[in-house]
C-alpha cells in the first residue's frame, strides 16, 4: 500500500525490497525522513504527506536543475570535472556493490561529497545522516542519495543508516571556533560522543571503514611551520579538544578492534555551498557575501594571520579516492596542500577576482583562533600521489560565481 502510494509520487520505494541503484528510498517509520525523486527532482513536500511519509523539510526546499556534476556552481549544468571522472573510475577492487554513508551529508563539504559520490561507478548508493542543526537539505538539491534527517548519536537511525555500508564518511560536527568556546558541551558531545557513536555503528555494521574530518585546529598554539602530523597536538579552544577526541578515537578503534580508519585533519576548506549567513559562518563566504554587498569585509586582528586554503574540490576527491581505494592510516593525515596566503593576501586576491577594491574593518582578533596554519603535504601526498590541485585564484573565481548564480536565482 505505501509502495503504491510512494510510486504515485514518483519515488521507489524500499521496504521490504532492497534499495534501488543509485535511488532515493524512505522509511514510513521514521518521521523526517526525505528525499529526492531518483533522477533528482525533489519530491514534493504534499506529495510525501499524501503518502503518508511525515516530512520534516528546512524551509524553502529549492527547485534546482538535477545536477550530477562532481562540484561546481549550483544551480548549474551537468559538469563532471576531470579529477572527478579520474577518482570515479581508478579503482574496480569493490566489484561496483559499494554503500557509502556520509555523516553531515546536508552540510557544505558533505553535500559536495555526495555530487562526487553518486558519479562514482563504483558506487551504488549514496546515504546522508544530518541533523539539520547546520546543514541544508537544499545543499542536496538533484543529488540522488537517500537521506535520513536525524542526528548520529541515534543507535537506531544509524544503524538502519549503515545496513550493508561499506563505508562512512564521517563529516557531522559543530563546526566552528568560536561557536565551541560559547558552547563546549554542544561541541563535545556533537563532535567527541558524536564519532565514538559513528565508530560503534561502524563496528556494527562490520566494520565498515571510516573515514573523518578532524581539523588543523589541533595544532592550535604550536607555533612550528608547517604542521605535520607528527608535532605536538596544542589545542587552544573546545572545538580543537572534539576534534583532536575525533582523530583520537578513530586511531584507538583501527588499534583495538581493527577498525579500517582513517582520520584528516582538514585545514581551511573553501568553496561552492558554503553558508556565508550564520554567526559562524567561514572567512571566505563572509568576505564574498561582504563584497559582493558593497558592506566593508571584518578583519579580527591586522589581517597578517595565514592560512592554507583548500579548496572543497581538492577535499572531496581525495575523500572519493580513500573511500574507493579503501585507504587506512595508522595517524592522522593533513588534508591541505601545503600553501600560505594571509587575510591580506586573500582580500587582494579577492578584489582582483572581483575587478574592484574592497572596503576592510579591522576588530579585535577572536579567542581561540590561531595565527598561522600551513600543512606540510608530505603524508597526504605519499597516500593520495593524484590529489586534485586547484589555484586559490581559481577556487575563489568559482565561488564568487555560485555566490553569484544563487542571488540570481
Ligand atoms: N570547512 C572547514 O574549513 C573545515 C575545517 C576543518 C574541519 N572541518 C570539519 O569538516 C566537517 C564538515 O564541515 P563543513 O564545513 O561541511 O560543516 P557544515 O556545518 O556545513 O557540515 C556539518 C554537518 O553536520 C551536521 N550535523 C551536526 N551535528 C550532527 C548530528 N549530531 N547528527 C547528524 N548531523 C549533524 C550539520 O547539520 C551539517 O550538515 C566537520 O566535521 C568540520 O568540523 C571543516
Amino acid at each position: 500500500m505505501l509502495r503504491k502510494k510512494l510510486a504515485d509520487v514518483g519515488v521507489s520505494g524500499l521496504l521490504p525490497e532492497p534499495l534501488p541503484r543509485k535511488g532515493v528510498g524512505f522509511s514510513h517509520k521514521r518521521p523526517g525522513m526525505i528525499g529526492t525523486r531518483r533522477g533528482g527532482a525533489p519530491v514534493g513536500r504534499r506529495a510525501l504527506s499524501e503518502a503518508g511519509i511525515a516530512v520534516a523539510l528546512s524551509p524553502g526546499w529549492p527547485t534546482f536543475p538535477r545536477h550530477r556534476g562532481p562540484l561546481g556552481s549550483m544551480p548549474a549544468p551537468d559538469r563532471p570535472t576531470s579529477w572527478g571522472r579520474k577518482v570515479a573510475g581508478r579503482n574496480d577492487a569493490l566489484g561496483g556493490c559499494m554503500k557509502v554513508v556520509i555523516t553531515g551529508g546536508a552540510g557544505f563539504i558533505g553535500s559536495n561529497l555526495a555530487r562526487v559520490l553518486v558519479a562514482a561507478p563504483e558506487i551504488d548508493e549514496v546515504v546522508v545522516v544530518d541533523d539539520l542543526s547546520t546543514g541544508s537539505l537544499a545543499n542536496l538539491a538533484g543529488v540522488a542519495a537517500t537521506v535520513h534527517v536525524g542526528t548520529f548519536l541515534d543507535v537506531e537511525l544509524m544503524d538502519k543508516a549503515c545496513d550493508g555500508a561499506s563505508a562512512i564518511v564521517h563529516l557531522g560536527a559543530l563546526p566552528s571556533v568560536p561557536r565551541s568556546v560559547e558552547d563546549p558541551l554542544a561541541s563535545h558531545h556533537a563532535n567527541a560522543t558524536g564519532t565514538l557513536m559513528v565508530l560503534e555503528a561502524a563496528r556494527r555494521a562490520g566494520n565498515a571503514h571510516v573515514v573523518a574530518a578532524s581539523s588543523s585546529s589541533v595544532y592550535g598554539g604550536n607555533p612550528v611551520l608547517p604542521k605535520r602530523e607528527d608535532l605536538r597536538t596544542m589545542p587552544l579552544s573546545p572545538y580543537a579538544v572534539s576534534k583532536l577526541a575525533t582523530e583520537s578515537y578513530l586511531l584507538a578503534y583501527g588499534h583495538c578492534y581493527d577498525l579500517p580508519v582513517l582520520p584528516f585533519r582538514f585545514f581551511n576548506v573553501f568553496g561552492p555551498l558554503q553558508p556565508a549567513d550564520h554567526a559562524y559562518a567561514a572567512v571566505i563566504p563572509r568576505f564574498i557575501d561582504a563584497a559582493l554587498a558593497g558592506r566593508p569585509l571584518t578583519v579580527h586582528g591586522d589581517g597578517e594571520q595565514t592560512r592554507d586554503f583548500t579548496n572543497v574540490a581538492t577535499v572531496c576527491g581525495v575523500l572519493a579516492d580513500a573511500v574507493l581505494r579503501r585507504v587506512t592510516n595508522d595517524g592522522p593525515v593533513n588534508l591541505a596542500l601545503g600553501t600560505r596566503t594571509s587575510l591580506n593576501a586573500l582580500i587582494a586576491l579577492l578584489a582582483d577576482v572581483l575587478g574592484h577594491p574592497v572596503d576592510v574593518t579591522h576588530v579585535a582578533p577572536r579567542a581561540g583562533d590561531v595565527r598561522d596554519s600551513q600543512a606540510d603535504s608530505a603524508e597526504l601526498r605519499r597516500l593520495f600521489p593524484d590529489a586534485p590541485a586547484v589555484e586559490l585564484r581559481d577556487g575563489l573565481a568559482e565561488t564568487v560565481a555560485w555566490f553569484r548564480s544563487r542571488q540570481a536565482s
